[in-house]
């Protein structure tokens, strides 16, 4: 058989990129000061987290029906719109130049309570999952 299939590696990696580009995101407010740079450092982890978020939404939830099955997938989406709402919002507060601290610290929070969730509770089942299915392939009754 191949290499294992590991959605959860995939997406550990992902995950890291996304909590890296809120670090620097948080150390421009916090330090550096510098609106343009801040900006910048935000609008890298929006597009990022923005796109991850499409994709398990829209790619791997619907993958197949045990997936919607997952207990977290209900949670998980919450977040997603919680995370996607304070995005907003920090937007608006970088637009308008208003304090953004208070909401940079809760989706910080907030997207290590959610990447905590993911990793422990959803990918290492839906990896089983997955494997249960190429199985199935490799026997011949993917019907
Ligand atoms: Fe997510
Ligand atoms: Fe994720």
């Amino acid at each position: 058989m191949g290499k294992e299939l590991s959605l959860l590696n995939f997406m550990v990696l992902e995950h890291g990129t996304m909590c890296e580009l809120l670090v620097k995101f948080r150390f421009q407010i916090d330090h550096i000061r510098n609106e343009d740079v801040a900006l910048r450092a935000f609008n890298n982890f929006k597009e990022k987290e923005q796109e991850h978020v499409f994709i398990e939404e829209n790619v791997v939830f619907d993958f197949n029906k045990d997936i919607k099955k997952i207990k977290v997938l209900d949670v998980i989406k919450k977040q997603h719109k919680a995370i996607l709402k304070l995005i907003e919002k920090i937007d608006e507060d970088l637009k308008n130049k208003s304090d953004v601290v208070a909401n940079a610290q809760q989706l910080q929070e907030l997207m290590k309570i959610h990447v905590r969730l993911e990793e422990e509770k959803f990918y290492p089942v839906l990896d089983k999952e997955l494997k249960e299915h190429q199985k199935k392939i490799y026997n011949g009754q993917d019907k």
